[in-house]
């Protein structure tokens, strides 16, 4: 049928899915290709379950928005990824400029990994414990959690997090760290330091937010080397943007850029799921955060209203295909 997920599955591995949020599910047409589980068989909220909706002020916990998002994905026969508990941005003030000592800002980092995590107990196929913890030259990221916890706030998030849901798989989940190289080594030992003090983690999460052309020739063999230190590894936030407007030379070399990504996860036995950070360009984050770049994601932004455009696009409403999950 050339659906993703069954594809995916057919290949071995676990899912193809992608994020959304809770504006989006007003949206039917979009809500009737996302909650097909043939096509996506894994939800990550792009935004609900962070910091600043779960607890925007301390102690005081809000799901609304996040239960939302995994209630659709139950209903739909959808693993959930959560996404995130512990990330220098969309953080509260209270939290980033709360001048908390260290041992409180330990205890309100574990009460809050602990409280969101346990709260979708049963509910979630992995965390995203830790996000974008490094630089992009290996070095530890200067936020709250470092500078105050220095580098025990991971072993305390993901301590909380597996005694709050001990069947979810605990991730770390960074982006540039999809090729070789000083920010992969830095999570790479990251890895080895937390298992060899048996501290949880079972998951690295490869962002993987690609510009068309450029998907790393050291992907696959970089995905390898996370296998290899006995954690399974997932593309979490899979898109190829490029310069707009799209030209068809950028939107067959994205093509085949989707193809390297899928073709990559399917060689390693430890890369289990590929995300999309959402499926269609109506939805994508990628322009509002770099200017001018866009038509990042497998279906177009016009694929579900603005007919006049389908001509153009032959393959409508997808850009990828079976094809490139073969
Ligand atoms: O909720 C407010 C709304 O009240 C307000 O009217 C509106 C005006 O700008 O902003 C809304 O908040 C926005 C929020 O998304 C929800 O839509 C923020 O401005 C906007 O910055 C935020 O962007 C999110 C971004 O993370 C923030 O860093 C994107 O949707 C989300 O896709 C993106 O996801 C991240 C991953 O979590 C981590 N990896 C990178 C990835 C892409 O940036």
């Amino acid at each position: 049928s050339g659906k993703l997920n069954a594809a995916a599955q057919a290949a071995g591995k676990l899912y193809f899915g992608s994020a959304t949020d809770n504006s989006e599910l007003s949206d039917t047409a979009y809500v009737n290709i996302l909650k097909d589980s043939q096509q996506f068989g894994q939800i990550t909220p792009a935004n609900s379950m962070k910091w600043d909706a779960t607890e925007p002020s301390r102690g005081t916990f809000t799901f609304t928005q996040g239960d939302q998002i995994a209630n659709f994905a139950k209903q739909n026969g959808q693993l959930l990824r959560g996404h995130n508990c512990v990330w220098y941005n969309q953080l509260p003030s209270w939290v980033s400029n709360g001048g908390f000592n260290s041992s409180t800002l330990s205890s309100i980092v574990s009460n809050h990994c602990g409280t969101v995590v346990g709260h979708y107990k049963g509910q979630a196929y992995a965390w995203d414990v830790i996000n974008e913890a490094f630089n992009d030259d290996g070095t530890w990221r200067s936020d709250v959690f470092y500078n105050t916890l220095g580098t025990g706030f991971v072993a305390t998030a993901l301590q909380a997090a597996r005694t709050a849901d001990p069947n979810a798989k605990l991730y770390i989940n960074d982006y540039n760290i999809e090729q070789s190289g000083a920010k992969a080594t830095a999570v790479m030992n990251l890895v080895k330091t937390l298992k060899s003090s048996n501290v949880p983690v079972d998951g690295v999460g490869l962002q993987s937010h690609f510009i068309v052309g450029q998907i790393p020739s050291s992907f696959q063999s970089n995905i390898a080397a996370f296998a290899a230190l006995g954690v399974e590894v997932a593309i979490t936030e899979l898109d190829v943007r490029m310069t707009l407007p799209s030209s068809s030379a950028n939107l067959q070399q994205q093509q085949r850029d989707y193809q390297t990504v899928v073709s990559a996860c399917n060689a390693v036995k430890g890369c289990i799921g590929i995300t999309v950070w959402d499926y269609t360009d109506k939805y994508s984050w990628v322009p509002n955060t770099f200017s001018g770049q866009g038509a990042a994601c497998p279906w177009d932004q016009v694929s579900t209203f603005q007919l006049a455009t389908q001509a153009r696009r032959p393959g409508y409403p997808q850009r990828i295909t079976l094809r490139t999950l073969k």
